[in-house]
C-alpha cells in the first residue's frame, strides 16, 4: 500500500516570497531582494511546529517519554498550539500554561487539538509566572516539562529544517536573516546553519522596544533569558516598537497580500532597516505565524 503522510510529515518545506512593493527605495533600486519565508503555512500555522515537533520526537527517540504520558508546557501561544497538535498526532496528554490576557485565538486554538489549559493571572507576572508554575507541577509529579526555553531540541529543529530550505531556496544567495526573537529556537538555529554555510551571513533580531507589547517575543530579563540564546549568535539586534509592528502587519497584508502575525511584521520593520543600509542583498525574514490568530486584538480593524 502506498504510504501516505501524516499531518505531522507535512511540518516545514514552507515557501519563500518576494515582497514586491514595502522595500521601496530600499529594494530594487539598491539592488536588494527581501524575502519572507511563511511559516503560518505549517499545519497548525506557525513556525512553531517545528520545535514542537522535534522536542517530542526526540525525548521519544531518547526514551523518556512515550506516548500516553502527560507533558506540561508554559507558552505563549503558537508553541502551545503546535505542541498541542503534536500531542494530538502522537497521542499524549498536554498541559498548557499561559497568561490570561493572550488572544482568544490561541486559546480556542488549543482546546480544538484537545490540549487541557491552565491561564495564569497575567498581572502577576505573565510568561515568567507560567513558567515558575510548570517547574512547580513537574516537581510535583503532574508530568514532563519540555521547556523550550531550555531545550535544544528547539533550535535544532531549525538547524535540520529551517536552516537547510533558506539556504536551497536563496540557491547559498542569502545575506541576511532576520527574525524576531522569542525562545530564540529560531534565530539560533538558523543562525548556526547559515553560519555553518557562509561566515559572512548577518543575524538581525528583532525585540519589542522599551513598554511594547509584541505576542510571542519579548526582550528577556537577565534571569529569565533563555538557556538556549546566546547572545554572540546576533550581529545586530533592532528594537521595534508595537505601533511599528502593527502599522507594518497591516501594510504587509495590503501591500503584499501576505496576513502575517505582528511579530513577523517586527521581523518586517528590522529587515527594511537593514534594506536601507546595504546593497545587493538577499534578506530573508520570517512569517512566524498568520493574521488571523490576531483577529479578535483589532490590530487589523
Ligand atoms: C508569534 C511569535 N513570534 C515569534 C516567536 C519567536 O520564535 P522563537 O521562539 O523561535 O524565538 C514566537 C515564539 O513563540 C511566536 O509565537
Amino acid at each position: 500500500m502506498k504510504k501516505y503522510q501524516t499531518i505531522e510529515d507535512t511540518i516545514g518545506a514552507t515557501p519563500l516570497v518576494r515582497l514586491q512593493r514595502i522595500p521601496g527605495d530600499a529594494g530594487e533600486p539598491r539592488g536588494n531582494v527581501i524575502l519572507a519565508k511563511l511559516e503560518g503555512n505549517n499545519p497548525a500555522g506557525s513556525v512553531k511546529d517545528r520545535a514542537a515537533s522535534s522536542m517530542i520526537r526526540q525525548a521519544e527517540a531518547r526514551g523518556e517519554i512515550k506516548p500516553g504520558d502527560t507533558l506540561i508546557e508554559a507558552t505563549s501561544g503558537n508553541t502551545g498550539i503546535a505542541l498541542a497538535m503534536t500531542a494530538a498526532v502522537r497521542g499524549y496528554k498536554m498541559i498548557l500554561i499561559m497568561p490570561d490576557n493572550l488572544s482568544v485565538e490561541r486559546r480556542a486554538s488549543m482546546t480544538a487539538y484537545g490540549a487541557e489549559l491552565i491561564l495564569t493571572p497575567a498581572k502577576e507576572g505573565g510568561m515568567e509566572y507560567a513558567r515558575d508554575l510548570a517547574d512547580k507541577m513537574q516537581a510535583d509529579g503532574k508530568g514532563k516539562v519540555l521547556d523550550q526555553f531550555a531545550n535544544a531540541d528547539n533550535p535544532l529543529a531549525h538547524i535540520e529544517t529551517t536552516g537547510p530550505e533558506l539556504w536551497q531556496q536563496t540557491d547559498g544567495q542569502i545575506t541576511h536573516f532576520v527574525s524576531a526573537m522569542g525562545t530564540t529556537g529560531t534565530i539560533m538555529g538558523v543562525g548556526q546553519y547559515l553560519r555553518s554555510k557562509n561566515s559572512a551571513i548577518q543575524v538581525v533580531g528583532a525585540q519589542p522596544a522599551e513598554g511594547s507589547q509584541i505576542p510571542g517575543i519579548r526582550k528577556w530579563p537577565e534571569a529569565y533569558q533563555p538557556k538556549i540564546y546566546q547572545p554572540k549568535q546576533v550581529d545586530q539586534f533592532e528594537l521595534i516598537s508595537q505601533d511599528e509592528a502593527e502599522t507594518m502587519a497591516r501594510r504587509l497584508a495590503a501591500e503584499e497580500g501576505i496576513f502575517g502575525g505582528i511579530s513577523s511584521a517586527g521581523a518586517l520593520v528590522a529587515a527594511t532597516r537593514v534594506a536601507a543600509q546595504v546593497s545587493n542583498a538577499t534578506i530573508v525574514f520570517i512569517v512566524c505565524d498568520r493574521g488571523d490568530r490576531y483577529l479578535s486584538t483589532g490590530v487589523f480593524n
